[in-house]
């Protein structure tokens, strides 16, 4: 699949406010600076559709790119981040949860993790979620300019392990800064369109 139009339609604060149209849906969750919009530029060609930050926390809401007219992208904010106040944080977090569970235009979760560290309890959480609520289910380890090419393979392995993700078509490794990695990515997203 090729990426020829991508456009940024709206920031949804609750599940009412998701669009109503039925195209199918793919949403990017992982840990707060992670690089999940990064991810999304990357895909979509466009350096600045989706806001991006050396600071945790940027994307806020359910973010909504409506991709070659006919599915979403929905950009999640991350978890963990802590900078926010409480009752703000859980109100997220309450909400994604709630498009996780509920949206029926869901089509696959791409889980977001930096190749740098192993995946943490926040990440096994929402693994266990995503297995929960039964929809198919992606792992893009990012990043992956930041560690030698020779640890790359070794480290994803050690991820995928962690949070218990046996699918090896389903594990990418990427770098959305050195841009590669999108090609497998994106043909999986349109088998499950
Ligand atoms: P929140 O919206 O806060 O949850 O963060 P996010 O997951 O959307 O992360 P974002 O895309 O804003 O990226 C966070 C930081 O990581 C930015 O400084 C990006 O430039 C950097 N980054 C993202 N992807 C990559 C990558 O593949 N390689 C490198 N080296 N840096 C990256
Ligand atoms: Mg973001």
């Amino acid at each position: 699949m090729k990426i020829k139009e991508a456009e940024f339609i709206k920031s949804a604060p609750s599940l009412e406010q998701c669009p109503t149209s039925n195209f199918p849906e793919f949403a990017f969750a992982g840990r707060s600076n992670v690089g999940k919009s990064s991810l999304i530029n990357y895909l979509t060609h466009h350096k600045k559709l989706a806001r991006t930050s050396s600071e945790p926390g940027r994307t806020r809401m359910l973010n909504y790119y409506l991709i070659n007219k006919s599915m979403y992208f929905v950009d999640l904010p991350g978890y963990g981040y802590a900078k926010v106040s409480r009752a703000t944080r859980n109100a997220w977090q309450r909400e994604m949860k709630r498009y996780l569970s509920d949206r029926e235009q869901l089509r696959a979760i791409i889980q977001v993790v930096d190749i740098r560290h192993d995946a943490g309890p926040l990440d096994l959480e929402m693994a266990e979620k995503i297995r929960e609520i039964g929809v198919p289910w992606l792992l893009v380890v990012t990043k992956a300019d930041k560690i030698s090419k020779s640890s790359q393979q070794q480290q994803v392995a050690k991820i995928a392990k962690t949070l218990g993700m046996d699918n090896k078509n389903r594990i990418f490794l990427v770098s959305s800064e050195k841009q590669f990695g999108e090609e497998s990515l994106l043909n999986e997203l349109a088998k499950l369109r």
